[in-house]
């Protein structure tokens, strides 16, 4: 007997074979395939398609895509009526093109709406009946024209403040709360295979966000209304702690029967870029990423932007930068040398 138990020490002591090691993924997709998700960026319309190294490098990194701008409404009807696809239709083909998913990023916000419209009911000239009417019209047709082409969208984006309150956004004002129910209905019967997801920022830590997102996805469930996931955007910076309770509180959206999306993901810093700023900066990236892949039903992680050299950052908040995994140059950082090694994990 004891030969035997012998050799079987040895066996199990013995280095497994070079192939037994799964190696690290050589890129996001291939990381993408370790993990069972997708792993997204935001496409930046002009870039793609002035830039053949920023189109080359997206296309080879990514298997999913968020239009950065060019879904938001004053990009697709800057005048009332007049639709302008051209940018919005350039990612969704070369996403077709490149075996990539798309988000559409987003239907119903309180930015970046076309000033006929914020000026109308400004002046009046568009009372709440016919504001109502525009609403479902424009999701309607912007959900309608893409059926089929983009797997979810962003429905209602930030939607509640702070602190736990409704946003006071034309939409609240004019309609009442139901606007939220009404967006989702009319998304889903243009196009019933999309998922439909409610987003928003600093859901990762504001608690009183947090049990509002919860309340307002419970009370559309108890209407019966078709709500899909929820989006925490993950706009993240190392000055602040990482929100160490993320993992947990996109467990909390999964009890409710909810798919999880990490949808913007990025991590800015206060310059001048140094090495240990890129190296906190990559472990927030690792953080976020084995934070999603250890809950179920997270099943997408999405940069807000691949490259430093269009991120929204420097433009929004003065001093700060470098808050993408490749710099100026699409050369990797340690944040993107940081996602490769997170390992598959029990989900
Ligand atoms: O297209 C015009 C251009 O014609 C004009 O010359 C130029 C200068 O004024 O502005 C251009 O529009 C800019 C637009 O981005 C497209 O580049 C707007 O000024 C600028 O405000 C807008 O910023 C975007 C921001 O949303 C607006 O709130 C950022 O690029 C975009 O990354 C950012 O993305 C949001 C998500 O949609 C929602 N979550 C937060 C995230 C960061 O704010």
């Amino acid at each position: 007997m004891k030969p035997l138990l012998i050799a079987l020490a040895l066996i199990l002591a013995a280095p497994l074979p070079a192939h037994a090691h799964p190696r690290d993924p050589r890129d996001l997709r291939e990381l993408a395939q370790r993990h069972g998700i997708k792993v997204g960026s935001a496409v930046d319309v002009a870039a793609l398609r002035a830039e053949a190294d920023y189109r080359k490098v997206l296309n080879r990194e990514f298997n999913h895509v968020t239009a950065e701008n060019a879904m938001k409404w004053e990009s697709v009807e800057p005048q009332r009526g007049v639709y302008t696809w051209a940018d919005a239709d350039a990612v969704v083909e070369n996403a077709r093109r490149n075996r990539q998913q798309v988000r559409g990023h987003t239907l119903v916000w309180h930015n970046q709406l076309p000033a006929w419209l914020t000026s109308g009911v400004a002046d009046g000239s568009i009372d709440a009946a016919e504001l109502r009417s525009i609403l479902r019209d424009h999701i309607t047709t912007q959900v309608g024209r893409y059926k089929g082409k983009i797997r979810a969208w962003d429905v209602v984006n930030e939607v509640v403040e702070e602190d736990g309150t409704l946003r006071q956004n034309i939409w609240l004002t004019h309609l009442g709360p139901g606007y939220i129910a009404d967006a989702f209905r009319w998304a889903h019967r243009a196009d019933p295979r999309a998922k439909l997801f409610i987003n928003d920022y600093n859901l990762e830590w504001n608690q009183p966000k947090i049990e509002t997102t919860l309340s307002i996805v419970k009370d559309l469930q108890s209407q019966g209304v078709p709500i899909h996931g929820v989006g925490f955007q993950g706009h993240l910076g190392i000055q602040y702690d990482y929100p160490g309770d993320w993992a947990n509180v996109m467990r909390r959206f999964a009890d409710l029967g909810l798919e999880i999306a990490v949808t913007e993901l990025d991590v800015r810093m206060v310059l001048p870029v140094t090495p240990d700023k890129l190296a906190t900066q990559a472990d927030y990236y690792r953080r976020a990423l084995t934070d999603c892949v250890s809950v179920k039903a997270c099943k997408e992680l999405t940069l807000w932007g691949y490259t430093d050299r269009h991120s929204w950052v420097p433009g929004w908040f003065e001093g700060e930068g470098s808050a993408c995994v490749m710099d100026e140059n699409l050369a990797p950082k340690p944040a993107y040398h940081a996602l490769l090694t997170v390992p598959r994990q029990r989900r």
